[in-house]
Order: C-alpha cells, then sequence, then structure tokens
C-alpha cells in the first residue's frame, strides 16, 4: 500500500555509459519503492548523455547541460566511458564539470563489510571494515593546467599541474573532522609529503591547523603508501580518512575491494553548503568487460540512492533502502562478484521485496 505523496523531489538521472544503464535502473525501481512507502515521490528525468551521445553529437552533454542539472533537487548518475570514446575526454565532458560546476567538492565515499560477504583479507568480521573516505573533489592533482610541447618529437614533454588552495584543503579537512566527531572520533589524512615537496607539505599544514579546532578528535597523518597497506593489514585501525582528490580515489577502490567487491561502494558528490545540486553515483565505473550481460551488481548504486535520499531530507526512507539491501546479500541473493549466480535484476527485485516487507 502505497501513502499519497506529499513531498516530492526531482531528479536528473544520467545512466551513461555501460553497467551505468543497468545499475541505475535497477537503483531507480529500488527508490521508486521506497519513496512509495513513505509518503514522498521521485520525479526523474532521464538524460541521454552518454558515450554514445558523444559518437553521435560530437559531445557528452549539451552546451546548456551544466544550466539544465541547476534547476534539479539532485543528480543520479550511472557510469561514465566507454572504449572507442578516450577517458580523458569522456570523463572531462561531464562527470568532471559537473562536479567542479557545482562545487561539489566532497566525494563522501562509506565502506562497510556488508552482512555475510567475505572479505578477500581473512578473518575480518564487520566491526573491522566501516570507514569513509572524504575525497577532495574539486582540485588538487585533476586540472586541466598543462600541457604537451614537442609532441612526437624526442624532446617531448608532458607537464600536469596540481592545484592546492587554502580554501579548497580548509573546507575539506573542516569537512573530515566534523564527520569523524560524529563517528568514531578519529581522522587519518593521506600524505606524501616525504616524496611531494611543495603541495603536500601544504596539505599537512592545514591538516594541523584544522586538528587544533577538534580537540576533541583523534588525529594522524599517514602516507600515502603506508596507509594502502595499512587499509589491508589493520582496516580495523582506519574510520575517517581525508585525501586528495587522486589519492581518495586509489583509496576508495581499496577499500571497495576490501569489502569485498566494487559493486558495494556508493558515493555521494556534495556540496555541502546546498548552493547546487549533489551528484549521486557508484565509486565504480562503466565496467566494460561485464556490459550488457545483466550481471553487474547494483548495491552501490542503490546505496548511493539512499545518500541521496538522506541528502534530501528523506533518511527514514535512506535507512530501510539500506536495510533492504543488507538483508538481501544477508540471504546471499548476490551477483557473480560476490560470489553469487543472482543477475542484476534479481537483486533489484528481492531488495523491492524487502522493502515492501
Ligand atoms: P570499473 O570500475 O568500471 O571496472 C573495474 C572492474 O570491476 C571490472 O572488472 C568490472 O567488471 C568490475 N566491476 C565494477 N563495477 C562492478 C559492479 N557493479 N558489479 C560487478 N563488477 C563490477 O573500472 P575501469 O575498468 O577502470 O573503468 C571502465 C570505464 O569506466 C572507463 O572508461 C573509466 O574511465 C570509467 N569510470 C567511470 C567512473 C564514473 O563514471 N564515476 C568511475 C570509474 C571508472
Ligand atoms: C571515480 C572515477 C573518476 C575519478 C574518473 C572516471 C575520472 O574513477 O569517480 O572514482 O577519478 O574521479
Ligand atoms: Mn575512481
Amino acid at each position: 500500500m502505497s501513502v499519497p505523496a506529499s513531498r516530492s523531489y526531482t531528479i536528473a538521472s544520467i545512466p551513461g555509459d555501460g553497467i551505468g544503464v543497468e545499475v541505475t535502473a535497477a537503483a531507480q525501481a529500488v527508490l521508486d519503492q521506497a519513496a512509495a512507502g513513505h509518503g514522498f515521490d521521485l520525479a526523474w528525468t532521464e538524460l541521454d548523455w552518454s558515450c554514445q551521445r558523444y559518437r553521435e553529437t560530437g559531445a557528452m552533454m549539451p552546451e546548456d547541460g551544466i544550466e539544465t542539472l541547476g534547476s534539479y533537487d539532485a543528480v543520479f548518475l550511472g557510469a561514465v566511458g566507454y572504449p572507442g570514446v578516450p577517458d580523458h575526454v569522456s570523463l572531462w565532458g561531464l562527470l568532471i564539470p559537473i562536479r567542479r560546476a557545482f562545487a561539489q567538492y566532497v566525494n563522501l565515499r562509506p565502506v562497510r563489510l556488508l552482512p555475510g560477504v567475505r572479505s578477500p583479507l581473512a578473518d575480518r568480521e564487520r566491526e573491522d571494515i566501516d570507514l569513509v573516505v572524504v575525497r577532495e573533489n574539486s582540485e588538487g592533482e585533476y586540472s586541466l593546467i598543462g600541457g604537451r610541447h614537442d609532441v612526437g618529437l624526442p624532446t617531448e614533454v608532458a607537464v600536469q599541474q596540481s592545484i592546492f588552495t587554502r580554501r579548497g584543503v580548509t573546507r575539506i579537512m573542516t569537512y573530515a573532522f566534523e564527520l569523524a566527531r560524529a563517528r568514531s572520533g578519529r581522522v587519518s589524512s593521506a600524505t606524501k609529503s616525504n616524496g611531494i615537496v611543495h603541495t603536500m607539505p601544504f596539505w599537512d599544514e592545514i591538516f594541523a591547523e584544522v586538528a587544533v579546532q577538534y580537540p576533541d578528535v583523534r588525529s594522524e597523518q599517514v602516507h600515502v603508501d603506508a596507509l594502502a597497506a595499512r587499509l589491508v593489514l589493520a582496516p580495523d585501525q582506519l574510520d575517517v580518512i581525508v585525501a586528495s582528490n587522486l589519492f581518495g580515489d586509489i583509496l576508495s577502490d581499496l577499500a571497495a575491494a576490501v569489502a569485498g567487491s566494487l559493486g558495494i561502494a556508493p558515493s555521494g558528490n556534495l556540496n555541502p553548503e546546498r548552493e547546487f545540486p549533489s551528484m549521486f553515483e557508484s565509486v565504480h565505473g562503466s565496467a566494460p568487460d561485464i556490459a550488457g550481460q545483466g550481471v553487474a551488481n547494483p548495491v552501490a548504486q542503490i546505496l548511493a540512492g539512499a545518500m541521496m535520499l538522506d541528502h534530501l531530507g528523506e533518511p527514514t526512507a535512506a535507512a530501510a533502502v539500506s536495510a533492504a539491501v543488507d538483508a538481501v546479500v544477508q540471504m546471499r541473493t548476490v551477483t557473480p562478484d560476490l560470489g553469487g549466480t543472482a543477475t542484476t535484476q534479481a537483486v533489484t527485485d528481492a531488495v523491492c521485496r524487502a522493502l515492501r516487507a
């Protein structure tokens, strides 16, 4: 029985490429079910912005794409990138411009071991793997500043400029400390100030400055190489990890793998000030190797949907979606990446049933 909707949210859905299309369809079905059960409505607008569109029109999105998205309450994105279009062209033509135009400077990537899932690490239980990567999402190593010279000549040079600003680093550190305060009271900063002599000491200094304002939070800085090892050897020691754009990207795939699969890790590209829409997506990509087979794990995208509901102000529905996923995974209705034989559709149907129950 559904309750008449009194609250409605507009969502721009960009399924994108490869399994992005499959997992967004799955997640939308689950989110609609949750909405019906909790008295609100999700008004979806589906946009065909993708590599296919690029091949047909020469652009990943229309020229006024950002303006169009700006009028929605949130953006729900599948994945971008497919063989045939160079990745730097597709990603800088769609995903990265959205993150920047909407000042989605926090990329929040929670990872936990789901019930009944075996970590590839021996003898790890659920309480050992439950952490959040707070990834800086608007500057750092990802920049358009640089260039190629003497292309094709023996003297060819490529230069890529990292950008770290006081404002950018301070705001991501502050977000991480606030989150740590709300969770375990621990935050680890991923650095590499032994090898990268300008930006990373700057990163460390601002981490230390912000730490002074949070005497109740236990803070440590760890070189990212050692932190990668720690994620494998002692994930139980980690809770909130704050990292630059590139380091956070790598650590979040590693964390997802430690929790069993890339197919379980959601992410929120957040504009904490809510001046612009935030965007919710999986951590994983378009997985061309399994696209079109109906076996993609929809859990990451469904949990990204739960993060979106939470952000929209529907925490009860968000928690219900999360709990339904847990129940289904625990019953071992899982896709091959988690050792099961279920299809994307079977997992989706099971989550919808669990929500109705
Ligand atoms: P990927 O995450 O797409 O795939 C890596 C591996 O994980 C593959 O073997 C894939 O089959 C598996 N995998 C990923 N998600 C899965 C799921 N839900 N269920 C089961 N298995 C899953 O990474 P990649 O191969 O490096 O990238 C493929 C394309 O996606 C590239 O074009 C890349 O640029 C793009 N990409 C996009 C995003 C995004 O849009 N946010 C993120 C990462 C990669
Ligand atoms: C991610 C992806 C993107 C990133 C790529 C596709 C540009 O890997 O969202 O994790 O590195 O930000
Ligand atoms: Mn990534």
